[in-house]
């Protein structure tokens, strides 16, 4: 199982058969754009991710020559100890690397987490026990990182074989600092789809609070103005599912669902939140179940 759990303390729920439904050689077009430089030191990150039956759903080579042969837009491959996804063109900005060490996400981590947006919509009211929480769209995992800064205990799905890569790394990693190990141990990442994931074994494990930031279809032009989202979104494409997942998070969740928008955009499915929490250019529609 490809599945990254930190804890040493599982839960034999999430870790059950039914988490397992992705396959991993199912075709994606998205990531037909993408060749994975597939040479021993990346075999060698896969199998310490227990990873190494992962089939990418790309193409893969096995050396620097065939790589410099190769058309596609963007290159998978371990540099300097972290598995990154690089655009070829350099305007298209830097590698996409997950760093909870450094740069923004890790200066984020150390700075009073409670007042994050996020935070507030996740805790609410009650400032002291930290919820556990479902993220069913982990990305490269900073809001999981963010809610683990603050205590919550959180479990992250991610679909996408290359983004569920480089997050795996990004915890693998940082397990080994010693100053984000405790946080990140509160982190269990699943290679799964939250859609197709049973309802009964999700429910099962019994989240407070369940959090979706998708990649709406209608995501704004300035989202897009990021580079880095723009290689996001070349590789991983939309989530064209949506609505089903605002479902089964309503399915899952014991107590709320947040849905991360951009702050002027309409509600999902328009349907009216309990209340938001709004930044400058996001806004969290929170919904009591
Ligand atoms: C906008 S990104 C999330 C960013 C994330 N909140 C973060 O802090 O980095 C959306 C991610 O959700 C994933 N995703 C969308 N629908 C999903 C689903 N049904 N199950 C699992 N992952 C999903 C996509 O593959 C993508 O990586």
């Amino acid at each position: 199982m490809c599945s990254y759990n930190n804890s040493a303390t599982n839960s034999s729920d999430v870790n059950s058969p039914e988490f397992e439904q992705n396959d991993m050689n199912s075709p994606d077009d998205h990531l037909m754009n993408t060749v994975c430089l597939r040479d021993s030191g990346f075999e060698q990150r896969l199998a310490a991710l227990g990873c190494s039956e992962f089939v990418l759903p790309c193409d893969v080579v096995d050396n620097l020559e065939a790589l410099d042969s190769h058309s596609a837009n963007y290159v998978l491959s371990l540099e300097n100890d972290q598995i990154q996804l690089a655009p070829r063109d350099k305007s298209m900005g830097n590698p996409v690397v997950v760093d909870f060490a450094s740069g923004t996400i890790g200066f984020r981590g150390r700075q009073n987490v409670r007042q994050e947006l996020l935070v507030k919509a996740v805790f609410g009211r009650d400032k002291k026990s930290p919820p556990s929480v479902l993220d069913m769209t982990g990305g490269l995992g900073r809001d999981s990182f963010i809610l683990a800064c603050a205590g919550c205990n959180v479990t992250t799905l991610e679909r996408n074989p290359l983004v569920f890569l480089l997050l795996s790394d990004g915890l693998y990693r940082a397990e080994t600092n010693f100053e984000l190990q405790t946080i990140v141990q509160r982190i269990e990442l699943h290679f799964c789809d939250a859609v197709v994931a049973p309802a009964i074994a999700l429910d099962k494990v019994n989240f407070d609070v369940v959090y979706m930031d998708p990649m709406f279809p209608e995501r704004t032009k300035s989202a897009l103005v990021k580079k880095e989202m723009r290689v996001f979104r070349d590789v991983v494409g939309e989530d064209v599912d949506v609505y089903q997942l605002f479902e089964q998070a309503k399915n899952v969740a014991r107590k709320k669902v947040i849905v991360k928008r951009p702050r002027k955009s309409a509600f999902i499915k328009d349907k009216k939140p309990t209340y938001s929490v709004e930044g400058r250019s996001s806004r969290f529609d929170v919904y009591q179940v």
